[in-house]
Parts: structure tokens; sequence; C-alpha cells
């Protein structure tokens, strides 16, 4: 076989699944693992495609194999272990050779890397893949960041693996350094929200209105034909109507409700918090997987105060005011993210496309969704506007705001925690506030600390009557 175009490293789930992704696309591939056992598994696995594919069981073997300017996409752990291979790789390899991260790396290490490349002369691209093993095999949202024109020089491999929209491929150049783990990242906050929301609507459906998950499931599919059409919607109502074989119960029920998580939801709210751009929705679902994994506080907790359960009292919400909610909660959610990526792109001077964000996350990856693509036009139409704002959602939020009010309060009243929910709704409330209360903020400040505030009558910095009172006795 002839040298290949591309190569992989790390053959985990998502290694393999691209590198066969690739071959299918007609590339030729080599691949290599830490581990070689995996390799003549994974060339079996592989069956007709193992055609396009060569395996490499030594390291110098697969550069050796890869065609010059070699391009090296890594899938390995996220931290240490892409580092670690990138110092064994970089010996081997010529200027002009390119590595490729596409795992879920920190953006601060991607800068940090591109920044190495500079200076040793490999170039590097940090690139976000969406989609988990399906996406990954049959066409995931790629989003990609570092030079441009190593960008340029795989975009072709990357178009042709990525899934379609429409027929326009879902693979997108985001910006230099690590604009395309950024933009990844923020895609995964948003995972964390629109997952939280939509797990905030089943237990009032559970707890509030006392329904098996069989009916979860079957609400579930109804939303998915309106609105609210998305992948997450989809797979919610398909896990709901599973049966555990053992027991011959829903699965749902018999699932610890002890989440995990790798982190880069908590990454979303630490960079939103760096950069005074608040994402409430998106840090009410990471703190509701910090709580959910809490199990045995919570446990006593229940057990010292008496959990209420959540029920509410037949009718106190509908389905409609449910689906309202869940409407109202994801475009305000999404106005968060795209606002925090609007602050990332000014702050670290990226130039991020809104317009394309949003397309490239309407076909392959885990948010995608119907409204993504309304997403998408608004943000063609005025790319730094709060998507609130935008003339269709804002119409959209006008209709569905009262169900999002509605369930927040009844479920709060009923004691059922919809933490994701309530911070949607506090936002919209905040968002539209002429006046807060931040006045009272500022005195308190000024008070203790001569911090000074401003005056609505006239320009300045000024301070109150109290600072000579207080200081002088
Ligand atoms: C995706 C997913 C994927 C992965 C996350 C989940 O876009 O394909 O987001 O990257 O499922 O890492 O992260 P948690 O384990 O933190 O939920």
């Amino acid at each position: 076989m002839s040298e290949a175009e591309i190569g992989v490293i790390g053959l985990g789930t998502m290694g393999a699944m691209l590198a066969l992704n690739i071959a299918d696309n007609g590339f030729l591939v080599a691949v290599h693992n830490r581990t070689s056992e995996r390799i003549p598994e994974f060339m079996d696995k592989a069956g007709d495609l193992a055609k396009h594919i060569t395996g490499h069981a030594e390291l110098e073997d697969f550069v050796q194999g890869l065609a010059s300017p070699r391009n090296i996409i890594l899938m390995v752990p996220a931290g240490d272990a892409v580092d670690a291979q990138i110092a064994q790789l970089r010996p081997l390899l010529d200027a002009e050779d390119m590595i490729i991260d596409a795992g879920n790396a920190n953006f601060h290490d991607s800068e940090r890397r591109a920044r190495d490349a500079e200076d040793s002369g490999v170039p590097f691209l940090g690139v976000g893949v969406s989609g988990g093993a399906e996406g990954a095999r049959f066409g995931p949202s790629i989003m990609g960041g570092g030079t441009s024109a190593a960008w340029d020089r795989v975009a072709h491999i990357l178009r042709a693996i990525s899934a379609k929209y429409d027929g326009q491929p879902c693979a997108t150049y985001m910006g230099t350094g690590g604009a395309g783990h950024f933009v990844k990242t923020v895609h995964n906050g948003i995972e964390y929200a629109d997952m939280q929301l939509i797990a905030e609507a089943y237990g009032v459906m559970r707890d509030g209105m006392g329904m098996d998950a069989t009916a979860c499931g079957a609400v579930f599919d109804r939303w998915n034909e309106g609105l609210l059409q998305s992948y997450l919607i989809e797979i919610s109502g398909k896990v709901s109507a599973a049966t555990d074989p053992e027991t011959g119960n829903p699965v749902l029920d018999i699932i610890l409700d002890r989440a995990g998580q790798k982190g880069t939801g908590r990454w979303t709210a630490i960079e939103s918090q760096m950069l005074g751009a608040p994402v409430p929705v998106i840090e009410a679902a990471v703190f509701a997987r910090n709580m959910s994994a809490a199990r045995d506080l919570r446990l006593a907790g229940a057990d010292a105060f008496g959990s209420t359960g959540g029920a509410m009292s037949d009718g106190a919400v509908s389905f409609d005011d449910l689906e309202q909610a869940l409407i109202a909660g994801k475009v305000l959610c999404y106005a968060q993210g795209f606002e925090l990526l609007i602050k990332a792109s000014a702050d670290y001077g990226w130039e991020l496309p809104m317009a394309e964000i949003a397309e490239v996350w309407r076909e392959g990856c885990i948010i995608r969704s119907a409204m993504l693509n309304d997403m998408a036009s608004a943000l063609t139409n005025a790319p730094e506007q709060n998507l609130a704002l935008a003339p269709y959602f804002a119409d959209i939020l006008k209709t569905n705001i009262a169900g999002l009010r509605k369930v927040a309060v009844v479920a709060m009243g009923a004691g059922q925690p919809v933490p994701a929910l309530a911070a949607a709704l506090n936002y919209f409330d905040t968002l539209t506030s002429a006046r807060t209360t931040a006045n009272m903020l500022q005195a308190q400040r000024d008070y203790f600390g001569a911090h000074s505030f401003e005056r609505t009558d006239k320009d300045g910095a000024h301070h109150g009557p109290w600072l000579d009172q207080h200081l002088n006795g």
C-alpha cells in the first residue's frame, strides 16, 4: 500500500471510530496505539475497510508510513497523555509535519501547545470533535483551532468525514490557538445544561405528576415533533422507554442517581466566571451533577429534614406548561452560551464565526437540534446580539416564558429541585430588569471600602455621606 495521507494515534472507542470513518471516506490511514495488542483487534474489526488502513505497532514505523508532510491525529485522553504523546512524536517528525489533537482538551492546553508548536516549527491543530462514538464513525461535528494554513491542509479530510447538514459539512475553522477547543468546551457546557433541563422536566413528571418512565418517554417523543426537536430529547424518549432485561423494570428506575463528569461543563462555568460572561443555566447543571454525586450527603439531608418528594396537586402544571418551560429554558441557555463565545472572541482576539458555530452544531454533535438552524439565521443577521433579543427568539420567549415561570414556581413550591429551570428564569428576569438592586451593593461597597459609585443624576465618581460619619466616629 502507498503511504497514508493521515495517521491516527489512539485506538480507544473514539480513535478507532474516527480511523474507520476516515478509511470509509476513501483516505489511506495509518494507525498506532500505545498498547499494540489493540492494533490487530482493530484491523480485524475493520473488515473491508482494512484495505485503506495500515496498523503499526512501533511509533517509528507509523511515522515512516505517512506521506510527507505528515498529518497525525491524536485521540488519546486529554491532559498529560497528550503532552507525553507529543514529546514522543516530536523527535521523529520533520518541520512541517503536523500534530492534530482531536480529544476534549482544555483550551488553555491547546493555546500552550499551539505556542510550543510555533517555537518548534511543527504545526499544531486543536480540534473539537463532537458526536460520541456514532458521530466519530459516521460523521461528527468538527471545530478547528490553529493557524488557518494548518486547517486548510487537512480541511478536505475533516470536511469529508464530518456530518452533513443539507449537504453542508459540519466542520469549520474557528480561529487561532485554542479557539476550536474553546468552542467545543462551550458546546459541552450547553450539553450539560440541555441535559439538566430535560432531566428536571422528567423530575416534574416523575415526582410532581407521579408518572412512570414509559409515560414520560411518550411525552418526550411527542415533544420531539415540535420546537424541541433534538437528539437529546429523542434519546430521552428512548432511554425512558427501555426495559431492563434482568428485572423487567424500566431501565431508568434501576440507574443510580449519581452522575459522572469529565469536566468540560465545569470548564465552561470557570471560563465564564473569568470572562465575566454569566452562564447560570450551565452553572446550575454543574451544581446539579456535583450534588447528585454527593449522594451520602443528600441521603443525610433527606433523613434530617424529611423529603417532600416534590408531589404536586393534580393539574398544577400541564404538559404544555412543561414544554414551554423547556423551550424557554433552552433559548435562554443558548443565549448565555453564545454570549460567552462573543465575550471570549473579543478578549482572546479570535473573531469566532458565531453563525457558523450554530451551523456546525446543526448535525453530528450531541446538542444538534432544529432550533440551531434558527439560531444560525439569527446570528447571521446579528452576530453580536444576545439571542434572547433576536426577533425570532424574543417572540418564542414571549410565548413560552409563562410556562417556565409556572413550572419553576410550582416545582419549587412543592420542594422539587429545578436548579436549571430556575436559573433560566432568573436570567430572563435579570436580563429584562431596567433597574436592578445593584445600587444597594454600590452603597455597601462605598460604605465599607470607599469604592465610590456613579450617580443617576450626574457624571463622575461619588461617595455617600456615611464616609465622614463612620470614619471620623
Ligand atoms: C460530545 C460529548 C463528548 C463526551 C463528553 C461528556 O460532544 O461528543 O460531549 O465529548 O460525551 O466528554 O462529558 P462528561 O463525561 O463530562 O459528561
